[in-house]
């Protein structure tokens, strides 16, 4: 039986606290929670979701560009790198695989410097304000695009 398409969902900074970081504003669900969701999400969609979380925007660019190899799609919540970072952008232009950024809050309702993302340009669609559920679409968007 053919593998089933493998779609990586990367958490960046400060997600690791999710549950008790403003839950007001990220929600309850922890982090392995929301981990446990996605895989549950991808199944249901017929893919299979890998899970990672870092502080560091040099690993978090190190894990998009080993998806080259291993994965077909890409779920990022860059977290406060979207308004920062170059590189992360740069690597997701080199990898090339679809990727949805997904932002817990929306982030056109929040403070100005959160804005602007620096991933949206090369993402392929962008999904804020609609808390986890952003991310259940997300997986959902890149399993219909992969269907072709
Ligand atoms: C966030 C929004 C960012 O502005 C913030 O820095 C985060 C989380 C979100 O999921 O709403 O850490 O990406």
């Amino acid at each position: 039986m053919a593998s089933l398409p493998h779609i990586l969902v990367l958490n960046g900074p400060n997600l690791n606290l999710l549950g008790t970081r403003e839950p007001d504003v990220y929600g309850k669900m922890t982090l392995s929670e929301l981990e446990s969701f996605c895989r549950t999400a991808g199944e249901k969609l017929g893919l299979e979701v890998s899970c990672n979380q870092s502080n560091h925007e040099g690993e978090l660019v190190g894990w998009i560009q080993q998806a080259r190899d291993s994965a077909q799609g890409l779920v990022l919540n860059p977290a406060g790198y979207s308004h920062t970072s170059v590189a992360l952008r740069d690597a997701i232009a080199a990898v090339g695989l679809p990727l949805i950024e997904v932002h817990l809050s929306n982030i056109h309702k929040r403070e100005s410097f959160r804005h602007h993302s620096y991933v949206s340009a090369v993402a392929e669609g962008v999904i804020c304000g609609l808390g986890v559920e952003g991310y259940r679409l997300a997986l959902q968007a890149l399993a219909q695009k992969l269907k072709g």
